[in-house]
């Protein structure tokens, strides 16, 4: 936990709790991608999309919780579905000119960020991560200016603004060996923006860290004791999750890990039902990974009205295939980041980057397009 008196502006950083206002504004843009079809509209919007992303040497890279025709289409077209660490390495490696980035902003601008010659389209650049809105640069830099002896370590789901500010970017699949490397060298931490993230890595790694207050709005609402009373009717199930949900859901836990390392597990663990803390998205690939295994969407606090976003990540349901054909048409949600901060941002980004290829962490799930 963080002692109060060492966050200087904690009471500022309080009040910057994502607000269901914003929660419903998403929810509603992701509605009109995933409103009913007029006859014919999805196969012509599918064709569309293909023949465009051709003619335009371009290529879809779709994370996990993409809608299920989106990670298809990225399948189909020689694009990629992945963790957020193997889409930043496979649109990087990429010889395409132009980066579709299916996903949230923080995605598309880590995608900009190590390739600026490239064009990076997204279906709706405004789709945001809680994480990302929860840490504003002007506060965290505030409070990285106060602690000056530690390093920063920023997880990818921020601004290219607050990675410019870091000395490490992380994802959650990397995070773990990270943090322990900067263990070894005795350096103190400041982590941000996931609270969840970052104690659970504190815990393992026994680093001294200073962690920022942000949560994501889907993992937070996992229940260990739904999740118990899901146990009792399938008492063989292994349980799946995400390292961004509370302690409580951690400690329960069969598998922690990345989207990537959840997907591995339901093919490597003998186990022939799942139940899965994260995004529903990621359903597709598991069933793709393992076609003869359950899967069960963990309990959340209920779909109640103090529970917006129970789940469904309302940023990433922003990607349809109706916005993907525009921006393609009109290239209207290009991500643009300006130079002076991609340049301090690509840094540490660049450093996760070399880690992992040194280390060979975020390889390719196995049979993934
Ligand atoms: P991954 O890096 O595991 O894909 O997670 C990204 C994310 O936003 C999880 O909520
Ligand atoms: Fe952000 Fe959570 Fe959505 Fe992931 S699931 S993009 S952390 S709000």
């Amino acid at each position: 936990m963080i002692a109060k008196n060492r966050l200087r502006g904690l009471e500022q950083i309080g009040a910057l709790t994502v607000s269901e206002g914003l929660i419903k504004e998403a929810q509603a843009a992701a509605a009109r991608q995933t409103s009913e079809y007029a006859p014919g509209e999805r196969a012509a919007l599918i064709s569309q999309i293909k023949s465009l992303l051709q003619k335009q040497n371009a290529v879809l890279v779709a994370h996990y919780y993409t809608s299920p025709d989106l990670q298809q289409l990225a399948e189909e077209t020689g694009g990629h579905v992945a963790d957020s660490l193997e889409m930043a390495r496979f649109g990087n490696e990429h010889p395409a000119t132009t980066l579709v980035v299916a996903g949230v902003r923080f995605m598309g601008e880590t995608a900009k960020i190590l390739n600026p010659e490239k064009r990076v389209l997204m279906p709706d650049n405004q789709a945001t991560c809680s994480l990302d809105l929860e840490c504003p640069v002007d506060v965290f830099s505030e409070f990285c200016d106060a602690h000056p002896d530690h390093t920063v370590v920023v997880y990818a789901n921020t601004s290219a603004d607050v990675k410019a500010r870091a000395d490490w970017v992380v994802t959650s699949g990397i995070a773990l060996p990270i943090v322990k490397h900067l263990a070894k060298q005795k350096k103190k931490i400041i982590w941000a923006p996931d609270k969840h993230l970052g104690s659970y890595v504190q815990n393992i790694t026994g680093v001294d860290m200073l962690i920022w207050p942000g949560s994501c709005v889907v993992h937070e609402k996992f229940k260990a004791k739904g999740i118990e009373g899901l146990k009792d009717q399938y008492p063989h199930a292994a349980v799946l999750v995400h390292p961004e949900s509370p302690a409580e859901v951690i400690e329960i836990a069969d598998v922690v890990g990345s989207t990537t390392a959840l997907i591995q597990a339901c093919r490597n663990l003998t186990a022939k039902e799942f139940i899965v803390a994260t995004e529903p998205g990621i359903f597709y690939k598991m069933k793709q990974a393992a076609p003869d295994k359950i899967f069960l969407e963990a309990p959340t606090g209920g779909v109640s009205a103090t529970c917006e976003s129970c789940m469904r990540c309302p940023w990433m349901g922003m990607n349809g295939l109706r916005n993907l054909a525009r921006t393609l048409e009109t290239g209207k949600d290009e991500i643009v980041v300006e130079e002076a901060v991609r340049k301090k941002a690509l840094i540490p980004l660049q450093r996760m980057m070399d880690f992992a290829r040194e280390h060979n962490i975020g390889m390719k799930v196995k049979g993934n397009a």
